[in-house]
């Protein structure tokens, strides 16, 4: 189960980005939601949106649906890698940390899947660690690669240049790359037009 005390961490961060990037109205799909705790604070803090939130695992989904509320939905189970996704439309898609702790095919998947669900223009936003050409990597990041790869060697923080080139072989464009609180970045693609 993901951690929620980084989730409380990082949610206000987060959220000030969500609030310049995501639409006014429409439904955010959500994957990867965890034990919803960001969940909870988005959906609340931007209504009129429809929050959609996600996750793979069974536990995970189990949690989330306690915290449906008004526009916080019941959850979908999705696995991202998944060519048969349980919705076909989406205003918006959010994926918080899981491309590092995942196989590439789940950010292949992720990629896919929003190419499949938005219309031009719109847009899916990614949280969490990545390794930037030109950039020195954060000791910390370098540790927690390292960990991560340990724990199997199919994960690992992913490098930003390879999601671009995998994204706009999807039609999708990189269009924002934010410095986020403890090494972490936000990172907006938006559908090509
Ligand atoms: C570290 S947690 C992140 C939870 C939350 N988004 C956050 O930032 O706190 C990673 C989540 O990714 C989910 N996950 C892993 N592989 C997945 C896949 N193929 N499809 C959908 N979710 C997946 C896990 O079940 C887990 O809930």
């Amino acid at each position: 189960m993901p951690n929620s005390t980084a989730a409380q961490r990082n949610r206000d961060p987060i959220l000030k980005v969500l609030r310049t990037v995501l639409p006014a109205k429409g439904v955010v799909l959500e994957t990867n939601s965890g034990d919803g705790t960001h969940a909870v604070h988005f959906a609340a803090a931007l209504t009129p949106l429809v929050w959609q939130p996600s996750d793979i695992d069974l536990p995970a989904l189990e949690i989330l649906a306690t915290k449906s509320t008004g526009n916080l939905k019941a959850p979908l189970q999705l696995d991202v890698v998944s060519t048969d996704w349980p919705l076909d439309h989406a205003d918006a898609i959010v994926s918080s940390n899981m491309v590092h702790i995942a196989p590439w095919a789940a950010c292949e998947g992720l990629l896919s899947g929003t190419a499949r669900l938005l219309t031009a223009g719109s847009v899916l936003f990614l949280y969490g660690p990545f390794f930037i050409d030109g950039r020195p990597a954060a000791p910390s990041n370098q540790a927690f690669d390292a960990s991560l790869k340990q724990r199997n060697p199919e994960w690992g923080i992913r490098n930003l240049g390879a999601i671009d080139a995998a994204a706009a072989s999807r039609g999708l464009d990189r269009t924002k790359l934010i410095d986020m609180p403890a090494n972490n970045f936000a990172i907006v693609y938006r559908k090509r037009t």
